[in-house]
């Protein structure tokens, strides 16, 4: 039997027919390499639309290079980066921040994906002590990896605390476009306005091919991002592919247009399940995950049909995604399979 997988992730949607079609003008004539071309040029331009003129903005190939490559820059060896337990930098990152940072990545548990200055403290230890790491970075990510949504306020009062500490914000914003729709603000509010120094920017879960964004909020932080780009094997030659992307997502409200699409069908299929017995919500649907816990049995009934992560083994928590492109159609049958799943 065939298996689904519109509910696995958001990366097992397709690319958005305008970004195809983007990228399909962009496939003309010649144009100069590494990103001195005139799309890439016009794609910046855009991002400083969106986040203000006096950011530095890069493109790299992922979301993995994106947050690494920006950690790598704002970082030495011997500082630590805090991160929650949860984070896509922690579990699913194959210790490439450590590798590349040579940093201690400190984790810390929480309930639903999101840092708080309380949830900090104990941990932002060892100023000026020489055995110990130097406390650096805390890297929370919008939307969190439980499809939770800081608000700006709890935004500014972690960015607060890391200043006062002679810390940095860092922002894994794989999905900051879902996280703003569901806040109903601009993409600047919770990103440059709250605080955050360096944001990792991702456009593939939100209809894009592939790429992503690391995006300065200081340039004084980015003067050795060209050369950690290019030692981190991320300088693309044919970048103009990437850069109309780019351009486009943040032209005419594609971001936001895809991004709405993915959460109300978030909220649809929340809605669908959230009363069938046996299946219960573990967290707020703010985005467009919906994560729940099913008896083990059923779990495994359901994915001889769908495709999708178990998020949490031990209390048997699933996640669900949406996309830009999942239908009503796609939540009804999926909801069918699951209560045929209890029978
Ligand atoms: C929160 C978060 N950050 C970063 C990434 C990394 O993206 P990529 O797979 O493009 O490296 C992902 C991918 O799933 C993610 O969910």
């Amino acid at each position: 039997m065939n298996i689904n997988y519109e509910f696995g992730s958001d990366n097992h949607s397709g690319v958005h027919p305008d970004i195809i079609k983007a990228i399909e003008s962009v496939n003309v004539g010649y144009s100069v390499a590494y990103g001195d071309d005139e799309f890439t040029n016009r794609a910046i331009n855009k991002f400083k639309e969106h986040f203000g003129k006096e950011i530095d903005v890069y493109f790299v190939g992922n979301g993995t290079a994106a947050n690494i490559l920006g950690l790598k820059s704002i970082t030495d060896s011997f500082n630590s980066i805090f991160c929650a337990e949860t984070a896509h930098m922690n579990v699913h990152e194959c210790c490439g921040p450590e590798k590349f940072t040579g940093c201690k990545l400190t984790v810390i548990p929480t309930s639903d994906g999101k840092l708080t200055v309380d949830l900090l403290k104990p941990y932002i230890i060892g100023f000026g002590d020489p055995h110990m790491a130097q406390p650096k970075v805390i890297s929370i990510t919008q939307a969190t990896e439980c499809g939770t949504v800081y608000t700006t306020e709890e935004i500014k009062d972690i960015s607060d605390f890391a200043h006062k500490n002679n810390m940095l914000l860092h922002m894994d914003g794989a999905r900051l476009c879902n996280a703003a729709v569901s806040l109903n603000v601009d993409l600047a509010t919770i990103t440059r306005d709250a605080g955050v120094d360096v944001l990792s920017f991702g456009g593939t879960k939100n209809g894009m091919m592939f790429g992503d964004a690391v995006v300065f909020f200081d340039k004084g932080l980015s003067k050795n991002f060209e050369f950690i780009r290019k030692q981190g094997m991320h300088l693309t030659s044919k970048m103009r592919f990437i850069s109309v992307q780019f351009q486009e997502l943040l032209s005419n409200d594609l971001w936001l247009n895809n991004a709405k699409h993915a959460n109300d069908m978030a909220q649809i299929l929340f809605n669908e399940v959230k009363d069938i017995p046996g299946v219960k919500i573990t967290q707020k649907v703010q985005v467009n995950a919906v994560f729940v816990s099913l008896p083990k049995n059923i779990i495994t009934n359901i994915q001889k049909k769908y495709g999708f992560h178990v998020f949490n083994e031990q209390n048997s928590e699933v996640r669900w995604m949406c996309s830009f492109n999942t239908t009503k159609k796609d939540i009804i049958d999926f909801v069918e399979a699951i209560k045929e799943a209890f029978i």
